[in-house]
């Protein structure tokens, strides 16, 4: 039944994901990270394989499988999880972003193991390159996905992030709802407005998602 769920829709797409959390080092020992199990994006990048898309899953560090049919590329921090990401875009029809990426990394990275002091540590820290606004601003941009994890006011932050950063389509969900979870409960977001999905398995999520992102290419007519 698996096989056939949503009929080869994605047949001859090439589709780019982002997973799991980034690593942003302090010294050799030790970094700052965000806390993603990577399952949505794992169970997002099999679905997209299942629909008979090639698919390249860009991934920070997690303890899954790599899905079958998918090319995993496995990457630390922000600015490594950029580069592959631009490395496998040519002729990429799809990119979704589902990594919780750090928004922040050290500035400086201590080439060796910090020794502890007395007293309080500072740590200064700089932006990472935002990498969903980046592909969506190419002059030859993928059809571009993103995700929002909100702990609370779903639908004005979610809808506000599509909008910065110009997506045709956003998915949606409450941290509460999803974060580290087998199950998710997710609301997609449109030029046409929100759809929510019923709370299931994070594979039939998936599948929801690949449907709905089908569609709205069929209907851009790309
Ligand atoms: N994203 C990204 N690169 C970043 C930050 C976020 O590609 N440096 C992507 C995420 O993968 C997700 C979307 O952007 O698809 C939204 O991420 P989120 O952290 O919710 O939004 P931010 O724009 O970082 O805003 P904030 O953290 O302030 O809510
Ligand atoms: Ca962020």
């Amino acid at each position: 039944l698996e096989g056939c769920f949503v009929a080869k829709r994605l047949a001859g797409r090439k589709v780019v994901l982002t997973a799991g959390p980034t690593f942003e080092a302090i010294d050799p020992v030790r970094g700052i990270t965000n806390i993603s199990s990577g399952k949505m994006g794992y169970a997002l990048a099999r679905a997209c394989a299942q629909a008979g898309a090639e698919v390249v899953l860009v991934s920070g560090q997690v303890a899954l499988p790599v899905p079958a049919g998918v090319r995993r590329v496995s990457v630390a921090g922000a600015r490594d999880m950029r580069d592959e990401v631009l490395a496998a875009l040519p002729g990429a029809d799809v990119f979704i972003g589902v990594a919780a990426v750090a928004d922040y990394r050290p500035l400086d990275v201590a080439e060796h193991k910090m020794k502890k002091k007395d007293g309080i540590l500072t740590l200064s820290l700089t932006e990472n390159p935002d990498i969903l606004a980046e592909v969506a601003a190419l002059p030859d941009a993928p059809f571009c996905v993103g995700f929002a994890a909100e702990s609370r006011d779903l639908d004005a932050y979610a809808e506000g992030k599509r909008q910065k950063k110009r997506l045709p389509m956003l998915v949606g969900n409450l941290v509460q709802d999803g974060m580290g979870a087998d199950d998710n409960v997710v609301v997609l977001y449109d030029d046409a407005g929100r759809h929510p999905l019923p709370r299931a398995p994070k594979a039939v999520v998936a599948r929801g998602i690949v449907e709905h992102l089908a569609g709205l290419l069929a209907v851009a007519g790309r």
